[in-house]
């Protein structure tokens, strides 16, 4: 049967599969599920960056009535670390997502405008990081790079 995600990754059946140092940042971004403010949507996301000084960053979706001022759990997470540290460099950053009126079925996937803030944080520190990507109880999707997710991109090479 053909899988059901056309783009390089490894799939982990559940938590239990992930090493430690990933287990724990994925039950992080799951903590943050309670915090996530999403009563537009009902799609609650939490997200989890790991630094290469082992802290760790965490995010949760933030919705607002006037809904193009709601913003994803990724990019509260990356801004986070970014607010926090002078310097840093990333070595992954977890997903994962919760839906109370609709159970979901497959991990969650970081929306275009996350996967360029991703990719503005790999160009920074000139290497890719480790996305796991999941929701619920479902598999744990791992990319290595967000270029398998935003292939083509535009970037700051046409820029100045
Ligand atoms: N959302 C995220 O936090 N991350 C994603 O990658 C996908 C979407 C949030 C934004 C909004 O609060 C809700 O999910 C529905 O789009």
């Amino acid at each position: 049967m053909k899988g059901k995600y056309n783009f390089e990754h490894t799939s982990f059946p559940s938590l239990s599969e992930l090493d430690e140092e990933i287990k724990t940042l994925m039950l992080a971004a799951k903590a943050q599920l309670k915090r996530s403010y999403a009563p537009y949507s009902n799609f609650k996301v939490g997200a989890a960056v790991l630094l290469e000084n082992n802290e760790i960053y965490l995010g949760c979706n933030q919705e607002n009535a006037s809904f193009p001022l709601c913003i994803c759990a990724e990019r509260v997470a990356l801004y986070a670390a970014a607010a926090h540290e002078d310097t840093f460099r990333i070595k992954a950053l977890a997903i994962t997502a919760s839906n109370p009126v609709k159970p979901l079925t497959e991990a969650c996937m970081p929306c275009g405008a996350c996967r360029q803030v991703i990719q503005e944080y790999e160009i920074r520190q000139n290497s890719s990081f480790d996305l796991y990507l999941s929701s619920e109880e479902n598999e744990i999707i791992k990319v290595t790079g967000i270029q398998t997710l935003l292939p083509n991109s535009f970037s700051k090479d046409l820029l100045l």
